[in-house]
């Protein structure tokens, strides 16, 4: 192999470390049509989760394997610590992909070795060789990672992934953990690899950021010049604290700037061909799928799909883009989908119709959740004269968030008024089925039924943050509501769409409890299961 492959392979984490910020905690069908988009999109592998972490993780990564990881899909990877135990679990967890990876990790910088692994560097580098050829005995396509790589010291960086390569590792990863790196930094770091690993060319180089600084793109980019052919990144730049490398900005920086980055390929500077597999106009429905399911909002501002990406507002850049839309505009916003939403149905569609549209989307339901979702969809049609691409994704994705067998809104009433104190009235049905009803006073609507449904679950939360988003323009637009609360310091994610947004805010609240209250019920039987042992 050869680690100067003549595209960017993107490696796509939005599912193991995108999953690890607070509140996007995601269930196995959401992986699963998170994974299914992401083929769509096109990236080269997807890294599914961490099977060792937990029974969900494993369930989620071998679902992903089995049902995305066909002969043209993507490759499956888990992630590993270089452990035996993680090392089986991801194994087995990947064995029905036609191409899966094991991704192994052990940290190489001192302040890891003293305070985190309290090992020495001649232990990490015995078991970095140990548990790559352990993996190697699963798998051929290995990859490891000397985790905060980026505050390591290079001479021992190079002494590890050296072993680790000999020992069979095809793609050797360098995370910048901390996201403590500069662009020049990072860049000269994968220059010392790539000059003194000596079996270098037997592997790809890879790169792993997080955006501590806000540099991990830059970082990534400067990475490229210097050899680096995989990025890890994840949609929205989702993940650990401040996140990672965004997915979509990296994809259009190598696409807009091709001619400045063509050379550093071989390719000629006015090459027209990629440089890399992604779908571009797939993006920004990538981009809302992963926001809806996480429950993490995008900036309006953020590059790429933010709401203000491609609007223009001062009346100067007005002027100019009528005028010719190169003088504002570096990029076309179909080029990542934006305008990608056509009114397709309205009220006297069929089921046929609805199926047709939804398989063209990309999405193929079970007649049970065909059914569910085309009843939401006739209910919608009754209110808004036409329904758009973005309606029908709404309405299903919102299908798909639905618990059906914990609590469950089955009826929310309001009144309110300059003239009257905002009181609602909500029926729940709970997980053991009873129906109950109750009411409350708030300061609004929403504090109202929020304090209602408290009064029916029990269910301890605080409420952290709360938002309104239309799905199109115009009065009859379905609305998003997006919330986040919070308990005993973990924070959960609940979200639902509605041409009713006091509908949506019931339903989003009941979503975040239901995810609250699966975790508490874990908790409680694990602890069960240690008294009882
Ligand atoms: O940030 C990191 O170092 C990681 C590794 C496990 C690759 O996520
Ligand atoms: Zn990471």
């Amino acid at each position: 192999m050869n680690n100067n492959t003549d595209r960017i392979i993107i490696f796509d984490t939005t599912l193991r470390d995108g999953e690890q910020c607070p509140g996007a905690t995601l269930n196995i069908d959401e992986k699963l049509a998170i994974a299914k988009q992401l083929a769509r999109l096109g990236v080269d592998v997807i890294e599914a989760g961490f099977a060792f972490a937990s029974p969900g993780d494993f369930a989620a990564v071998s679902k992903i394997a089995q049902t995305v990881g066909t002969e043209n899909g993507p490759i499956i990877c888990s992630l590993a610590r270089a452990k035996h135990e993680d090392i089986k679990a991801a194994a087995e967890a990947i064995k029905d992909a036609a191409k899966g990876r094991i991704h192994t990790f052990i940290a190489t910088s001192d302040i890891h070795l003293k305070y985190k692994l309290k090992k020495t560097r001649a232990e990490v580098l015995a078991i970095a060789e140990e548990m790559v050829a352990y993996a190697k005995s699963f798998t051929n396509d290995v990859e490891f990672s000397p985790e905060d790589a980026g505050r390591s010291d290079p001479e021992f960086l190079y002494e590890v992934l050296e072993k680790a390569i000999a020992a069979g590792a095809t793609t050797v990863n360098i995370p910048d953990t901390v996201g403590y790196t500069t662009p020049s930094e990072f860049g000269a770091i994968i220059k010392g690899i790539k000059e003194n690993v000596p079996n270098i060319d037997q592997a790809i180089i890879s790169v792993h950021g997080h955006n501590d600084l806000g540099l991990a793109v830059a970082n990534f980019l400067e990475a490229v010049k210097n050899g680096a052919r995989q990025l890890e990144c994840t949609i929205n730049g989702i993940g650990e604290r401040a996140g990672n490398a965004a997915l979509e900005e990296l994809v259009m920086a190598l696409h807009v700037r091709r001619q400045y980055f063509n050379p550093f390929f071989g390719r000629p500077i006015d090459a027209e061909e990629s440089l890399t597999n992604i779908d571009t106009r797939q993006i920004y429905k990538t981009s809302r799928l992963v926001s809806n399911l996480t429950g993490m909002l995008v900036q309006p501002n953020k590059a790429i799909v933010g709401a203000n990406a491609f609007a223009h507002e001062s009346g100067i850049h007005q002027d100019g883009v009528l005028k010719n839309k190169l003088t504002y505009e570096i990029m076309d916003a179909q080029l990542i989908g934006l305008n990608d939403n056509q009114i397709v149905l309205g009220k006297h569609s069929g089921r046929n119709a609805f199926r047709t549209r939804l398989k063209e989307l990309g999405y193929e339901l079970s007649e049970v959740d065909l059914n569910k979702a085309f009843v939401r969809f006739k209910e919608v049609a009754d209110k808004k004269k036409e329904i758009t691409d973005w309606d029908l994704e709404a309405l299903v994705n919102d299908e798909i968030q639905q618990t059906p067998d914990l609590f469950k809104l089955e009826l929310v009433q309001i009144s309110c008024g300059d003239r009257s104190r905002p009181t609602a009235t909500v029926t729940i049905r709970t997980p053991d089925g009873q129906e109950l009803t109750d009411a409350a006073i708030g300061t609004g609507p929403v504090d109202a039924i929020y304090k209602a449904i408290n009064r029916v679950t029990n269910v301890p939360n605080q409420l952290i943050e709360f938002s309104v988003q239309s799905v199109t323009a115009g009065i009859d637009a379905i609305g998003e509501v997006t919330i986040r609360l919070s308990h005993e310091g973990r924070v959960y994610s609940g979200h639902a769409a509605n041409t009713d947004i006091i509908v949506a805010s019931a339903q989003a609240y009941v979503n975040a409890l239901n995810r609250l209250y699966v975790i508490q019920q874990q908790e409680q039987q694990t602890q069960l299961v240690t008294q009882n042992a």
